[in-house]
């Protein structure tokens, strides 16, 4: 197929990054990660000290910004930012960016466009549902909230992040439920999705599943 379109959702942790990335080279097509997205306009939103219920001034922020993927770094308006999407900020607050409806309706048309006239791995949360509906192969992604969240705690830890566990589990406990219980295009397995619970798989093992289900 000329142009392959691979949607991967899950839940906050669930490792659909690495898997999405990993899926996508070894295909030789594009990886986009939309959460990146999401964070990318939050970032903005709080540098700016917007207003999250100002909807007028979202949405005139968000026309004037530019957002451009390469070489698997992120730019917001020319600037690299995807060290400063990570932060625990932009984390704390990006559930709340993403359930407005018009940040999610100028995101997914964009989204879309991106896709549109080439072969693309992309990963996000409404991605099966919304953003590619028709997409040859939808991936649900997820393992258990203690696996997602020692997932998590040992990348923050390793970038030297001091936090406790408990408070890793609280955090995506409270990104999952904001993701799913959000009135537009909540966080939702496709009818037509393939679950993966990847609970007791290694990256790779799930890569290869993938790769038999595209056959
Ligand atoms: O994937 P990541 O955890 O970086 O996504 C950050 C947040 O962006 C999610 O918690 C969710 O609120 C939002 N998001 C979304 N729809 C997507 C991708 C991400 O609402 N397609």
């Amino acid at each position: 197929i000329s142009n392959l379109k691979i949607a991967i959702d899950g839940p906050a942790g669930a490792g659909k990054s690495t898997v999405a990335k990993e899926l996508a080279q070894r295909l030789n097509i594009e990886y986009i990660d939309t959460g990146a997205m999401y964070r990318a306009v939050t970032l903005k939103l709080l540098d700016k000290h917007v207003d999250f219920s100002d909807t007028d001034t979202v949405v005139d922020i968000l026309n004037s910004t530019e957002i451009q993927f390469e070489n698997g770094r992120i730019y917001l308006d020319n600037k690299d930012v995807t060290e400063d999407i990570r932060s625990a900020l932009v984390t704390a607050n990006v559930s709340k960016v993403a359930s407005i409806p018009e940040v999610r309706r100028i995101l997914v048309s964009l989204q879309r466009k991106i896709a549109d006239c080439k072969s693309v791995v992309m990963e996000g949360r409404d991605i099966g549902t919304t953003v590619l509906k028709d997409a040859d192969l939808k991936i649900f992604l997820t393992s258990s909230v203690e696996i997602r969240a020692k997932r998590r705690y040992e990348e923050l830890k390793r970038k030297g992040v001091k936090i406790e566990f408990s408070e890793v589990i609280e955090q995506i406990k409270a990104r999952d439920l904001q993701d799913e219980t959000r009135e537009y295009s909540p966080l939702k397995m496709a009818d037509d999705a393939h679950l993966i619970d990847a609970s007791n798989m290694s990256v790779d093992e799930v890569v290869c599943h993938i790769i038999e289900l595209l056959k």
